[in-house]
């Protein structure tokens, strides 16, 4: 048997705008780690999870992506039958990019299990392939976040700039446990977009500007309510541009009123998770309860910025579990 492991990631600032070249800002997202076994069978190719479970064959049309990028590595490394099991605590499609981290930790374990190594550059082109078929004009900042498994600022066709913080914040993340519907609301952004430039590139643009300015505050001496308004704006920007509802406004708006500085959708939108930002830790307890009764599917306390390796487990931890 072999093992492969991956991080989701959490957008702060940027999703959507990132697709039009906006930067944005990503970081590994710890509570989400995806495991996978790959182990000898005797027949066919068999997947294994909470999401899918028969033979590679007969796998739904929303792990295509997937699929395609097993075939790939079999036919390139070895064409065994084994089985590939994914062990995630987190439900695909939570707009916390557990799609790039279930496909980067498939590759690795696949690699693993035929004793070969794959480096981040073969790694990370895999994954994009996959992330396309699966989210049609991915922007590539899942994918790298996740391969990377670094802060960054990211800027479509830039090279990636790893991001160290300067103090230790605290943020609070939930989900609202309906699937993000990320592909329908990258492509209806792009259909506003086409359809009224007038109207919604200013939007974008904004969005970007928003993303410099969080970048400017974390990696100097932080303005907490400054950065908690640029997240309001962004939400309301990413409002106007049809992406959130009503189920993340919900805990927004729940986040803020529980003493949050700043709340907005992180991810695709139209259900997944929001994030907020919090003043401390006590804080961040009393706004993940306040989550958690008011029907969050899950909360958790996270943190960013140590100095080192931002958003490191041992300074995060899962609020409840189910
Ligand atoms: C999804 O995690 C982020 C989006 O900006 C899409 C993308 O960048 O590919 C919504």
């Amino acid at each position: 048997m072999a093992t492969g492991s991956a991080t989701a990631k959490l957008i702060l600032c940027g999703e959507h705008a990132v697709v039009y070249g906006e930067p944005a800002i990503s970081v590994p997202f710890t509570q989400a780690v995806i495991q996978t076994e790959v182990i000898q069978t005797e027949k066919e190719i068999k997947f294994s999870s909470a999401f899918y479970t028969g033979g590679l064959k007969n796998m739904p049309d929303f792990l295509e992506g997937i699929k395609q990028m097993v075939v790939s590595i079999l036919t390139k490394l070895g064409d065994a039958p084994v089985l590939i099991r994914v062990l995630s605590e987190v439900p695909i499609g939570r707009g916390l990019g557990s799609s790039a981290a279930v496909s980067t930790s498939i590759a690795r374990a696949l690699y693993a299990y035929f004793g070969k190594t794959i480096s981040d550059d073969e790694l990370l082109e895999l994954v994009n392939r996959s992330e396309k078929i699966a989210h049609g004009n991915p922007s590539g900042v899942d994918a790298v976040t996740v391969v990377t498994g670094k802060p960054i600022w990211f800027e479509k066709n830039k090279t990636l700039e790893p991001l160290h913080f300067k103090k230790k914040i605290y943020l609070v993340v939930a989900d609202t446990g309906i699937p993000s519907e990320t592909r329908s609301a990258v492509s209806d952004v792009g259909r506003l977009l086409k359809e009224n430039p007038n109207k919604y590139r200013p939007l974008i643009t904004e969005l970007g500007n928003i993303s410099r300015e969080i970048r400017t505050q974390l990696e100097t001496n932080p303005d907490l309510k400054l950065i908690g308004a640029e997240m309001n704006k962004a939400q309301n920007l990413l409002e106007q541009l049809t992406v959130s509802d009503t189920s993340l406004e919900k805990l927004i708006r729940v986040a803020l009123e529980n003493g949050a500085l700043g709340a907005k959708l992180t991810g695709g939108g139209r259900g997944g998770c929001m994030v907020s930002l919090v003043a401390n830790a006590s804080q961040a307890e009393k706004v993940a309860e306040a989550l958690q009764i008011t029907g969050a599917a899950e909360a958790w306390i996270f943190t960013i910025g140590e100095g080192n390796h931002e958003s490191n487990s041992d300074s995060s931890h899962e609020y409840s579990t189910h």
